[in-house]
């Protein structure tokens, strides 16, 4: 008996999922395995961001969030981490014309502040020239850290709390996820890491405590609409319990 396969399909967990966070790995392999510096990989990458950007606005997937940079990706070689400063102004330059058009919202979670003052500027233009849009919200983790997220969030509770904006409270989990990054965002339901490792490298520790994830051996390059579409009907044959027993959730007997 299959345990992975669409036979295996119920109804509860035939729903798109909502918001999709992928780990883009593996351009440096890309262009390493073609004897071509790592450089022409990262380039590659770009338009595999552009191909699962337009699958998930045709296909209705609300949010889409992209790990671009790592707070952990300073530690590379100075010379890449320019050559992705360069690569990130121009797709930005390039892209958020065609984003807005095309009714897509676009959103930056990370540390800025490291950031280029002209790239800074750049990605509050376009957050701004976007901010109304409804088709898809596309997130660009940038100079992200899971880490650096829930750090963020409790510095911003303990400042109100001192000056008087929040009264004194106990920390719960809802206070939390309004001080997030991805405040008002749906948490992830499916999770893709593309380059064959198993590891979450430090990407949004809090929001992913119950997304489903999928790894593959596919580098990211190479990642394509039909990928995207394996990773979903991966992700259509799990069944989501919450805690729940597979009875409970088969009959119905609890909201998920
Ligand atoms: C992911 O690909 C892109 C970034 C981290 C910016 P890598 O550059 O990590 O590619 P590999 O893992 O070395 O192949
Ligand atoms: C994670 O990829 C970060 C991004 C894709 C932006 P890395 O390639 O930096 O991850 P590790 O360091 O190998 O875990
Ligand atoms: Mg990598």
């Amino acid at each position: 008996m299959p345990t992975d396969g669409p036979n295996n399909l119920k109804p509860n967990n035939l729903a798109h999922p909502r918001h999709i966070a992928i780990i883009m790995d593996g351009n440096g392999r890309w262009a390493q395995k073609r004897f071509m510096p790592r450089a022409v990989g990262h380039t590659a990458g770009v338009k595999a961001v552009k191909r699962v950007v337009e699958y998930c606005a045709i296909n209705k997937v609300e949010v889409l969030t992209l790990f671009a940079f790592s707070s952990e990706n300073w530690r590379r070689p100075a010379a890449e981490v320019s050559l992705l400063m360069t690569l990130f102004m121009a797709s930005l330059q390039r892209e958020i014309n065609k984003l807005d058009r095309n009714n897509i919202r676009l959103m930056f979670i990370g540390d800025r502040t490291a950031f280029s003052d002209k790239l800074q500027q750049k990605m509050a233009d376009g957050e701004i020239q976007t901010q109304g849009n409804t088709a898809l919200t596309v997130v660009v983790a940038a100079n992200y850290g899971g880490h650096w997220d829930m750090c963020q969030a409790f510095q911003a509770i303990t400042e109100k709390i001192a000056c008087g904006i929040l009264p004194q409270q106990p920390i719960t989990e809802a206070l939390i996820n309004q001080h997030l990054s991805t405040a008002g965002l749906p948490d992830p339901d499916l999770f893709i890491r593309t380059g064959g490792e198993q590891r979450i490298s430090n990407f949004m520790l809090w929001q992913l405590a119950y997304t489903e994830m999928y790894f593959t051996k596919t580098l990211w390059p190479d990642f394509d609409q039909n990928s995207l579409e394996d990773a979903i009907k991966s992700f259509k044959c799990r069944e989501r319990r919450f805690g729940h027993t597979s009875e409970q959730v088969l009959n119905n007997a609890v909201n998920l």
